[in-house]
Formats: C-alpha cells, structure tokens, sequence
C-alpha cells in the first residue's frame, strides 16, 4: 500500500496556484502500479515543476534514493531551500522576533510604497515591509528561505482570500484604512472569518507560523535543487521516474498571478515584465518536454481538462511513449473553491512506464 501522504507537515507549504498537496495519495497508488513502493528505495524522482513542493517535500519524505527537484521561479527556488535541501535549520524565536524590528532609516518602506492600498491596508503593508527586509538580510540561505516563508504565509493572512495576492483585496484594504465603509463589503466575509483575521494585530500568527513551518522540515532523501527551464533541464539529468505537472494550456500564468508575491520576495518590481510560461499559452511546450523524455523510464503527467479531453492526453503522450504501457486516470477536483464554481473541472494523470516493469 502506498504511504498516506503528510497532510500536517504539508502545512508549512504556503497555499500555492495547482499545488497537489490533496492529491498525493492518488498519486502515489497511481505511481505504485508501475513500480512497487519496495523499490522506491532504489530509485531516483525527478519532480520538474516543483510549485509549492508538495510532491518534492512527499518524494524526499517516501525515502527515494535521491529525489531532483526543479522550477524555474524564484519563489518556488525559496520552497526548495527551506524544506528540501534543508533538514536541519529550523526557526527559533528569536528568528522569527527579529523580523518585527522597524525598518532601519533612509530604507524605502517598498510594500507601503507600491501595494498599499491596492493589495494591502497601511498598517499590513508596514509589517510586510518590516518583515520582509528583515527576512532577507539573514547570511544564512537556509535560514533566510525560512524567513520569507514565514513572510510569505503572514502576506496571505492579510488579504481576504490566502490565494490571491493582488488587486481583488482593495475593498478590504480601503476598509481597512478607513476609505471605504464596512457596509460596502460583500456580508460573506463577515461570516466566513476573513474579516475577523483582517482585523488583528499584524504578527498575532507569528508564534503559529513558526511551529507550522518548523513542522515541515524533514529528513529524507537528499534533495537536489535546480531553478532552470525544464525544456533545458530535462537532457542534463536523469532518473528513474519523471513527475510532470507543468502548468496547464490555457489557465492563468504564474507568471502574471504571482507578480506581487514575487515583487515582496524579492524586494523590488519586476525590470522588466516576467514573460509567461509556453507551458500556459499551448500544449506545444509539453510535446517538446516529452520529446526530450525517453531517457527516463516512468512518466507520471499531471494536467488539466480545459484544452484536452482524458483520451486527447493520453494520445498526445502515446506519440513519445513508445512502447511504454499508457494508462490515464481523472479526478473531479476544484483548486480555487471560493473562485471557481466550475463543477467540471478535472484533473487529469497520465502514467507512461516500460511494459515488461521497470
Ligand atoms: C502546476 S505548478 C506545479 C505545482 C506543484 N506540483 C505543487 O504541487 O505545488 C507549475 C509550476 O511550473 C513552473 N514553471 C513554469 N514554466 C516553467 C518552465 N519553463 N520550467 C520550469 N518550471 C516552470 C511555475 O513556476 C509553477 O510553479
């Protein structure tokens, strides 16, 4: 039986765009009818869109070998230098206290500056800006990863809806600040708790923070990082099971929806505008990916069913496949439920391995 996955450690992750913390055991039983979970030992996992690092965190906890871990934003490089290359750092209260110190003088207050009140109120945007200097001044990489993911976390406590950093909290912002009346705000908040988290004290959650993240430092397997282009990546490496959960053709870019989070990580705007994946604009991107695949004996597609049907995907992957056994599996799922009232929205697994087992 494959191991249930660490739904509480999973918690240290911030809340991520597709993440596939609430799938793992579905993948896991799906992986294991390729290769039995006795050989996992014995195997190197190879995670190229590693996100949220759900699967990466759940790979190096299952004991691979070795498990490579990839994405090619900066937000997702932090993930991986707080939870999968480290297993011995953790956050001590002192490490988190440091990070509510005012802001030393002649420093831009850049949250306050840029985001406030078009994402946050003054009083958020003060603290994130505290938070967040302190958080990257840390010598430490691991530590300083660890930091901006507790940064990270207090963003999303301070906009009505953890998912979505960007212009969708003004009203509660401007509320916030005295611009706007309490009246004008959908009631719902007022009965679904944002309102009640909005309103307290900016580090009220630090203490909670810092025990839930130090809960997702594990050992593990070793965990190797790369923040590279999977197109260029995949020739370079090798293993014995490849995960792809690239981002979906035809669903919003991280790009674009991460770009205020991004700008909080880093420091600063964008010089220039990020441009959007190829994996979000068509499925073109991930032939080429499964052309440069062979190399690596299992293949484990995660996707969604906004441009290709369950039997389209399995098509697509049986041109590259060659004569690996195809199996597809779907899955009723809604990622955003407070977003997305769509009822058909399915995600998709495709399973590709050697026929005579691996
Ligand atoms: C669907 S998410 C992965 C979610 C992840 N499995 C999880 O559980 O959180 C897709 C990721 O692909 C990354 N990405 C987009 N284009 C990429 C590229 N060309 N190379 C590597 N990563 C890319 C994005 O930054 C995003 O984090």
């Amino acid at each position: 039986m494959p191991t249930a996955p660490l739904q509480k450690q999973l918690q240290a992750l911030p809340t991520y765009l597709g993440g596939k913390r609430q799938l793992l055991l579905w993948l896991s039983s799906c992986l294991s009818r390729a290769c039995p979970v006795a050989r996992w030992p014995e195997l190197t996992f190879v995670d190229l869109f590693r996100g949220g690092g759900a699967v990466s965190l759940w790979a190096k906890a299952q004991g691979f070998q070795s498990v490579l871990s990839n994405d090619i934003s900066l937000r997702s490089h932090l993930l991986g230098q707080a939870f999968l290359s480290n297993s011995r750092v953790r956050l001590s209260r002192e490490a988190v206290l440091s990070l509510t110190q005012s802001l030393p003088e002649g420093i831009l207050a850049f949250v306050e500056a840029h985001f406030c009140p078009d994402v946050f109120s003054t009083r958020h945007a003060q603290a994130l800006d505290q938070g967040f200097y302190w958080a990257r001044q840390h010598p430490d990489p691991a530590m300083r990863a660890l930091l901006l993911t507790v940064m990270w976390h207090l963003a999303t406590e301070f906009v009505a809806f953890a998912t979505s950093l960007g212009t969708s909290n003004r009203p509660f912002a401007e509320a916030l600040d005295g611009l706007r009346a309490w009246d004008d705000l959908n009631p719902k908040r007022y009965t679904d708790g944002s309102l009640k988290r909005l309103c307290e004290p900016a580090w009220a959650r630090l203490e909670e923070k810092r025990r839930l993240i130090n809960g997702g430092i594990l050992g593990g397997s070793p965990v190797t990082l790369y923040q590279q282009d999977a197109l260029t990546l995949l020739p370079q490496i090798t293993g014995d099971i490849l995960y792809l959960d690239p981002p979906y053709a035809g669903t919003v870019s991280y790009e674009r929806s991460n770009e205020v989070l991004d700008a909080l990580l880093a420091g600063h705007l964008a010089p220039e505008r990020i441009p959007v994946s190829e994996f979000s604009k068509s499925t073109d991107a991930l032939e080429a990916l499964l052309a440069k695949a062979d190399h690596i004996p299992i293949w484990l597609l995660s996707y969604g069913n906004q441009e290709l049907s369950l039997e389209d995907l399995e098509e697509l992957v049986r041109v590259y496949a060659k004569d690996r056994v195809v199996q597809g599996f779907a899955k009723r799922y809604r990622h955003l439920s407070h977003v997305s009232r769509s009822q058909n929205n399915q995600e998709l697994l495709i399973l590709a391995y050697p026929a005579g087992g691996h």
